[in-house]
């Protein structure tokens, strides 16, 4: 058992040394190269994120591996192989992809992600689970930021590979990938402890905005400190930094995130046309419910004032439906800060 998923991590090992080599060094790879440079990823990015390139042929790494008396089996239930379905042998999995090796939390090669060149359907092709691979365990990166984010406590959570890549080179040592939008409790588990703050960079799309306000929830509950950098609106990491540089990437996005609390009320906005009567209560209501899930009475303040002037109600209002939302909330919740007076100051009783 040891021995077969060390063999299998070898043969992953050798894989993503291929796939590198085959990008940089044959004319079937100038392609991959030149589109990874059309993307702005340079030389030291391949190297350094040992990104490759799987050749069209159906059985490269099959011969690859089979010379190096890999057992073709073996591989095939470890994600590189795919088994011919007339039983007469194997295939590559991955062809004619650009291949970016995902790595265990040790820094071993187990898996890959393989990105078309094209527009050919999926665009990334990811190893399947193995008995090295377990997706919900597993983010991109994790190995290569784990020194600083342990050192800062403090993490930076992407949706994707090219995030990773093109932020590490704006001076994102700490971030690391879901890959894709679903975070686990497991993910969440594995950060909490090596950091105590997390600052979640999801793509500014309304898949990526939604998926932020699903992962919060999984991040808080693990104890993590939570705060979103928000993009434009329709943009990743990557595509920001494309347009925009690394130095504004650094500046205004990372080094400013938003409050949970921020994000949910500019979420929540965009849901409501604020300059009809309608959208600005429904807004009012929403917002205040969002505001009266926070512990600290100065923070609840801090927000409904904002709020009072962004919809144009009177604080005190405004202070009153908190207050019952809040009430709401404490009955939900096990007995536990019920000797919480905070509402008391200040508060308007009729
Ligand atoms: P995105 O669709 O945002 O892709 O998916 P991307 O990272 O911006 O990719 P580029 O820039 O076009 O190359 C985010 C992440 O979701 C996973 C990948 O990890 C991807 O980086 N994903 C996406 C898949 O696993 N398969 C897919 O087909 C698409
Ligand atoms: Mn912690
Ligand atoms: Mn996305
Ligand atoms: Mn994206
Ligand atoms: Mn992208």
């Amino acid at each position: 058992e040891h021995r077969e998923r060390d063999k299998l991590i070898e043969a992953h090992e050798l894989t993503a040394k291929l796939y590198n080599y085959l990008l940089k060094n044959t004319t079937h790879g100038q392609p991959a190269l030149e589109y990874l440079r059309s993307r702005g990823v340079t030389d030291k990015q391949i190297d350094q994120f040992m990104i490759g390139y799987a050749p069209p042929q159906w059985d490269t790494l099959v011969r690859f591996l089979e010379k190096k008396q890999f057992d073709p089996e073996q591989m095939e239930k470890g994600g590189l192989f795919i088994a011919k379905g007339d039983g007469s042998g194997y295939l590559d999995r991955f062809r004619d992809r650009i291949m970016f090796p995902i790595w265990s939390r040790e820094g071993k090669v187990i898996a890959f992600a393989g990105r078309t060149l094209g527009d050919s359907q999926p665009k990334y092709l990811n190893s399947p689970e193995t008995v090295l691979f377990n997706k919900s365990g597993i983010l991109y990166n994790f190995h290569q930021s784990k020194t600083l984010m342990r050192k800062n406590r403090r993490v930076v959570l992407f949706e994707g590979y090219m995030d990773v890549i093109k932020s590490w080179s704006a001076g994102v040592h700490n971030g690391v990938a879901s890959m894709g939008t679903s975070l686990t409790e497991e993910h969440a588990t594995i950060l909490q402890r090596h950091a105590d703050e997390a600052i979640i960079c999801y793509d500014g799309d309304n898949a990526g905005q939604a998926a932020v306000l699903k992962t919060i929830p999984l991040l808080e509950r693990a104890g993590l400190k939570v705060q979103v950098a928000m993009l434009p609106k329709g943009m990743d990491p990557d595509e920001y930094i494309t347009a925009n540089g690394k130095h504004l990437f650094m500046k205004e996005i990372i080094e400013h995130p938003v409050s949970v609390t921020k994000f949910k009320l500019l979420y929540a906005r965009k849901n409501h046309i604020l300059l009809e009567e309608e959208g600005r209560k429904n807004y009012s209501l929403e917002a205040v419910g969002i505001i009266a899930r926070l512990e600290s009475p100065t923070e609840r303040e801090f927000y409904l004032k904002q709020l009072s002037r962004e919809v144009d109600i009177s604080l005190e209002s405004l202070k009153q439906d908190c207050f019952k939302h809040w009430q709401q909330l404490q009955k939900m919740k096990p007995q536990r800060d019920n000797n919480d007076n905070s509402w008391n100051n200040g508060r308007n009783e009729n």
